[in-house]
């Protein structure tokens, strides 16, 4: 099976966790956008879905699937995203296309955190994928360099603006041991919309897509 096969079967396993007439929270990328696709299916069976972007947006308008503010809505049951890499702990690198800081918002106000992967994504130490930082623009240089004191290699993403009219600054070179710790330091840098690590909120079930199978991980109770 290629990437893109693996992919799919992972979203395609995450319509399972969309009980009818619910709201459902959707994500952003390339396996996002396959579970976008497979819910075309069932749109008259959901209330609606909350979209963490604009490119994803577009798509489920595309497809008719009635598209709701995150504001409008009283509870999001399931939010199903991908994710540029996972740890045994279910935290997670996300950003990779840019749409962090909206993900972070509709997974936190999730009761259920489903992450679609191929398994190229598990890693047993974050890190090998660079960071994504969502940063204020007149702050780029300052935050590149208590970036550089945590450790990192930061880089900016050229010509990338986000939907929320900021740049990304990605950071090579961390070995994220303790995600959550990371995550709330790098958040408290003046200047830092969010970064993507998404530990204090991890996954809740991860379906990890491999040749032989569809695998459903769950989060260890803490
Ligand atoms: C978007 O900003 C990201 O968080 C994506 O969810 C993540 O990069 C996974 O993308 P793919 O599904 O395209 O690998």
């Amino acid at each position: 099976m290629t990437q893109d096969e693996l992919k799919r079967a992972a979203a395609l396993a995450a319509l399972a966790y969309v009980a009818d007439g619910i709201v459902v929270g959707v994500g952003t990328g390339s396996t996002a956008n396959h579970f976008i696709d497979g819910l075309a299916a069932r749109k008259d069976r959901i209330a609606g879905a909350v979209a963490s972007s604009e490119a994803s947006a577009q798509r489920l308008a595309a497809h008719g699937i009635p598209l709701l503010e995150l504001n409008d809505v009283d509870r999001l049951p399931v939010y199903v995203d991908g994710a540029d890499e996972i740890d045994g702990g279910m935290s997670m690198i996300k950003g990779g296309g840019g749409a962090l800081t909206r993900e972070k918002i509709v997974a936190a106000v999730a009761d259920v955190f489903v992450c679609i992967c191929d398994d190229s994504k598990r890693v047993s130490v974050l890190g090998g994928f660079p960071l994504p930082v969502e940063v204020i623009p007149m702050a780029r240089r300052y935050v590149m360099a208590r970036l550089t004191a945590l450790g990192g290699l930061p880089r900016l993403r050229d010509g990338f603006i986000t939907d929320n009219g900021h740049c990304i600054i990605d950071v090579a070179g961390l070995s994220i041991t303790d995600p959550c710790d990371l995550e709330c330091t790098i958040n408290q840098i003046p200047g830092v919309v969010t970064n993507g690590l998404f530990a204090q909120r991890g996954a809740d079930v991860l379906l990890l897509a491999r040749p032989d199978g569809v695998m459903t991980i769950t989060r260890s109770p803490t």
